[in-house]
């Protein structure tokens, strides 16, 4: 890893230079921060799972013709990806209330919304990422109203299909947060889902108890976040079988 050129340390993740122009190596970590870098800490196993949960996402909405970012995993900590420009925009769908959008309205966690809502935050740490609408991202040249236009039918696809296969495992996803960049090909530019669905950007509750499946574990001390993490992994079908010590060794994919 030491001789691929580093392009940027995130809070999550590391990019590095990948083996061919117009790509770029995604390696997962297992820190994690929550209130913008304010609480820090590891997750033992987070970047794997999150590593694996993202590819086997990705891979389905591929496979349904939602152009995102993904090649190939290309081992526990790695994946290959298209590198693109990002849109400076936290894109956040919700289908119940929850965090900031309860705290800001004073509507109950666990309120079933009325329809799914999308918002926009700009990607921006200084600030907090500040909530924005789509007058502010058009007026300061964040993307164009087309952009937004697709972005926003990107946003509702992919919510309506990860509703449903985290509801096939007895999960309710009650809200997540995407990154959308450019991609240009021939000349021709496509907005593409980036970044990556895990259970870091993710709030995903038990169906059944409301138990808390996600990064909100670490976010609350509720202790268990690396379990939490596994569970999901494993209801979806992708946790080795030995549990997630089969997890720790490299493995290469072609
Ligand atoms: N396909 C891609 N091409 C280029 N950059 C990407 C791509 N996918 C994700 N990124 C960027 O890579 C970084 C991933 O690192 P990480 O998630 O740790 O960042 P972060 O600490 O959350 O910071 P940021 O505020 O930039 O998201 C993010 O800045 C994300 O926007
Ligand atoms: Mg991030």
């Amino acid at each position: 890893m030491s001789r691929r050129k580093q392009i940027y340390e995130g809070k999550a993740k590391i990019l590095y230079e990948g083996p061919e122009p117009g790509t770029l190596v995604q390696y997962f970590k297992d820190d994690a921060t929550a209130f913008n870098n304010q609480k820090k800490g590891t997750v033992t196993g987070k970047g794997v799972i999150n590593n694996r949960i993202s590819e086997y996402i990705m891979t389905l909405l591929n496979e349904i013709g939602v152009p995102t970012h993904f090649i190939r995993r290309l081992n526990m900590r790695e994946q290959l990806i298209k590198e693109v420009e990002i849109i400076p925009l936290e894109v956040v769908v919700r289908n119940v209330a929850a965090g900031s959008l309860s705290t800001r309205l004073g509507i109950p966690e666990g309120t079933q919304l009325p329809r799914s809502i999308v918002e926009f935050f700009y990607k921006a740490d200084e600030l907090n990422d500040p909530m924005v609408t789509e007058e502010h991202i058009t007026a300061f040249g964040w993307a164009s109203p087309q952009d937004i236009d697709d972005i926003l039918a990107l946003a509702l696809r992919v919510n309506d299909f990860l509703v449903g296969l985290f509801l096939g495992v007895g999960i309710r996803l009650v809200d997540f947060k995407m990154e959308f960049g450019r991609l240009w090909q021939n000349d021709e530019m496509r907005i593409v889902l980036a970044d990556e669905i895990s259970p870091d950007n993710c709030r995903l509750w038990d169906i059944r108890t409301n138990e808390k499946l996600d990064k909100d574990r670490f976010r609350r001390d509720l202790g268990g976040t690396a379990e939490a993490y596994q569970e999901v992994a494993r209801r979806l079908g992708i946790l080795p079988e030995g549990g997630p010590r089969d997890m720790k060794g490299p493995e290469v994919m072609q």
